[in-house]
């Protein structure tokens, strides 16, 4: 949808809204989910159903009326509520009515639904905002929140929304961890009480938890089978939700920005948008509720979400911070021998009077080092250029090391307490985003090296702290509102980069996973999902980010970590996301280079499979010794099957894998490709014809006995 629409028809609705009996509905409605609310007597709405679609209208005489939508603080309702508002006469309550709703279609299948909510004593108005896509079956609520009162009146809580569910169980999976351990899926059920995630890095906001999860309902849900609402926040900080088990049983989810230390000031007349909260609902477990946002984000959120993507060799696993002109070039042969699209500088590249010779100085003087690059970055452009490849470099702008001009001129414009020592996590610190003029010059970062070289074609940004020493020199007596006001100052200047370069490719980057979230890929066209790429953590990390993020979004790259497993194994983990490589070559053997470059041809020929086509997870990593994951385009023509085996056990019992996402009666030719120069395939059914049914239902032997062995199979409908 991004910000034109095709089609836009706006309407009230008012009077189509349905009345059953003396309560007026309200729908909601995907292809396969409906979310109902209801007006009740008392002029509050109340959410009566979220669920598999109500296909008879009749039957909405019968619903009862259920939870209220957007519980307030401070009246009868004994659990979290949504929004908790403080009124400029210390009144710490809300009621909120019913007023009115819209009913917009945005596209041919993309309906938006307003509901407006007013409370009756103060000037506050609430509007719920739905965003039905019908055909991915994903819902986007977020809220708007205002007042006319006199004075400024206090947000101490601000849920994008609320959703009630009343089931027998609910089993929560969360995705957390660490750097270099990002997302690992634990599972619980939940009981009577709380459960919390939530984060306040600030910045790399998700370095220990990701912000989203699957909930199943009434059973834990597998990956083919089984309810689960799977759902995700758009907001590049600190995130929450809350999910709450009430004492009947029922459950609320709040997702939002963590008002930890948020309490947010809101003038008269001015609107407090809440961040986006984007969820899908699956009959037929995760793969499915996988497929519908991977669509949603290409059709729908990421930067130019069904565009092609770029192949890449990085500099940074092969030389660090130490590189001259000449060594730039000779990776750029490379690239350009390895048949990738781009070369990407890392970085080290900057800075003069502080060389950024290490992660100790240099951020924030974003010049080129005169000794390192005596020609700049226009010599590298052309010399890519002249090369057939493209140029990409790496910036990291909203950090700044104490060691820097800008330090040195512009302490206003770093975060930090007057009147303490600093804390310096990677020897660096955060630049105030909460600050127009820092906005600016963020903003100019970027633009200035476009303006000046043209040519660069893709930006990795790196982000490698949190928000430490957080005191803002320009909010003064607002510090309650820098967590939020820094991540709208960092969306006022990508919205203002995407404005001007639209065309421009971005990778998010924080140390790895630390920022993963659907509101940044607006603005980014993939992310950098972890900075350990030994090929085995890896397979559990894509894992884990595919529950929600398309693989053209995971930026995978082929690296010297873990050598035990072959440049084969490891090129084959890589290739289930946006393909690069950040290695050494010359440390390729001939094999293993002449490898390389023909994974590369292959990868070039499937990226229509692998990332524009439908996922479907096989064998999970978690469940023993292999894996494997499948991809199958949307004509049903060509798969892609990755299986690996990673410690397989003596004289195990190995099993054919059942495919998936297959025509049935559609039959396939079955080849193993990738293989090493010099050897053949031994897999039983290579160069064969069989059914998809067959292959869905009798499967192939796509495992061996062998430690880390890996074999990509290729499917083409004949
Ligand atoms: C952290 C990133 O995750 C790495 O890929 C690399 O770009 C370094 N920063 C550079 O400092």
């Amino acid at each position: 949808m991004k910000t034109k629409f095709m089609f836009l028809a706006c309407f009230f609705c008012v009077s189509l809204s349905l009345m059953a009996g003396d309560k007026q509905t309200i729908r909601i409605g995907t292809e396969a989910v409906d979310l109902i609310y209801q007006v009740a007597g008392n002029g509050r709405l109340y959410q009566s159903y979220l669920g598999r679609k109500l296909h008879h209208e009749a039957d909405m005489a019968h619903l009862s009326l259920g939870k209220e939508a957007y519980p307030t603080h401070g009246m009868e309702d004994y659990f979290e509520p949504a929004i908790h508002v403080v009124h400029h006469d210390g009144n710490p309550s809300a009621v909120l009515k019913y007023q009115s709703h819209t009913r917009q279609s945005l596209s041919p299948d993309v309906e938006e639904v307003v509901i407006t909510l007013q409370d009756d004593q103060y000037p506050v108005s609430v509007k719920l905002h739905y965003v039905a896509y019908r055909k991915e079956n994903v819902i986007k609520t977020y809220t708007e929140i205002s007042h006319q009162e006199k004075k400024a009146v206090e947000l101490h809580k601000y849920a994008s929304a609320m959703l009630h569910m009343n089931r027998s169980k609910y089993f929560l999976t969360e995705f957390s961890g660490d750097w270099a351990n990002e997302v690992g899926i634990k599972s619980q059920p939940l009981e009577f009480g709380k459960k919390i995630i939530d984060t306040k890095l600030g910045t790399r906001a998700n370095m220990f938890c990701s912000p989203f999860f699957q909930l199943s309902l009434d059973n834990q849900a597998e990956e083919e089978a089984g309810e689960v609402l799977v759902g995700s926040l758009g907001w590049t900080g600190n995130f929450r939700f809350v999910f709450e088990v009430d004492n009947q049983n029922g459950l609320r989810i709040i997702p939002g920005i963590n008002p930890y230390a948020s309490t947010y000031r809101l003038n008269p007349n001015e609107v407090f948008v809440t961040p986006e909260f984007y969820f899908t609902y699956s009959f037929d477990g995760m793969g499915q509720a996988s497929r519908n946002l991977h669509d949603w984000a290409r059709n729908h959120q990421v930067k130019d979400g069904n565009g092609g993507r770029m192949t890449l060799l990085n500099n940074w696993e092969a030389t660090g911070f130490n590189f001259n002109e000449d060594k730039l070039v000779k990776l750029m042969d490379d690239a350009a021998g390895l048949g990738v699209d781009m070369f990407l500088l890392d970085d080290g590249w900057f800075a003069n009077k502080y060389p950024r010779s290490s992660d100790h100085q240099g951020l924030g003087d974003w010049d080129e080092t005169a000794d390192k690059l005596p020609n700049g970055i226009s010599h590298l452009t052309r010399a890519a250029k002249e090369k057939g490849i493209k140029f990409g470099l790496w910036i990291e702008p909203e950090m700044v090391n104490p060691k820097s001009e800008l330090y040195e001129k512009h302490k206003d414009w770093v975060i930090h307490l007057p009147n303490r020592d600093e804390y310096y996590f990677r020897n660096q610190m955060v630049l105030d985003l909460s600050n127009p003029k820092v906005q600016d010059y963020v903003f100019g970062i970027v633009d200035g090296l476009m303006t000046r070289y043209p040519d660069i074609a893709f930006f990795k940004w790196d982000c490698n702290s949190p928000i430490t020493n957080i005191y803002s020199p320009y909010l003064k007596d607002k510090q309650s509102h820098l967590y939020i006001d820094y991540v709208r100052g960092l969306y006022r200047v990508l919205e203002r980069i995407n404005a001007k370069y639209p065309a421009l490719p971005m990778m998010l980057c924080s140390g790895g996973g630390g920022r993963s979230d659907y509101e940044a890929l607006k603005y980014f066209t993939e992310f950098w999902p972890s900075d350990n790429t030994d090929p085995i953590e890896r397979l559990f990390i894509q894992w884990g980010f595919s529950q929600v993020f398309p693989a053209k979004t995971l930026c995978a790259h082929v690296t010297g970590w873990n050598r035990k497993a072959s440049v084969k194994f490891r090129t084959e983990v890589a290739m289930m996301g946006k393909l690069g490589f950040d290695i050494n070559m010359a440390e390729l053997n001939e094999k293993e280079a002449a490898y390389c470059r023909d994974a590369v041809k292959n990868y070039n020929c499937l990226k229509p499979v692998i990332l524009d086509g439908d996922m479907h997870r096989l064998v999970s990593p978690y469940s023993g010794n292999h894996t494997s994951t499948m991809y199958v385009d949307k004509q049903q023509n060509r798969a892609v099957v990755f299986a690996f085996d990673i410690y397989p056990r003596y004289s195990e019992n190995i099993r054919p894998v059942r495919l998936h996402g297959l025509d049935a009666d559609k039959m396939y030719r079955v080849k193993e490709i990738n293989l090493m120069p010099g050897s053949g395939s031994n897999l039983s059914g290579n160069g064969q014809v069989f059914s998809g049914e067959y292959l869905q239902n009798v499967g192939l032997n796509l495992f061996t006995g062998r430690q880390l062995n890996s074999r990509v199979i290729e499917l083409t409908a004949e």
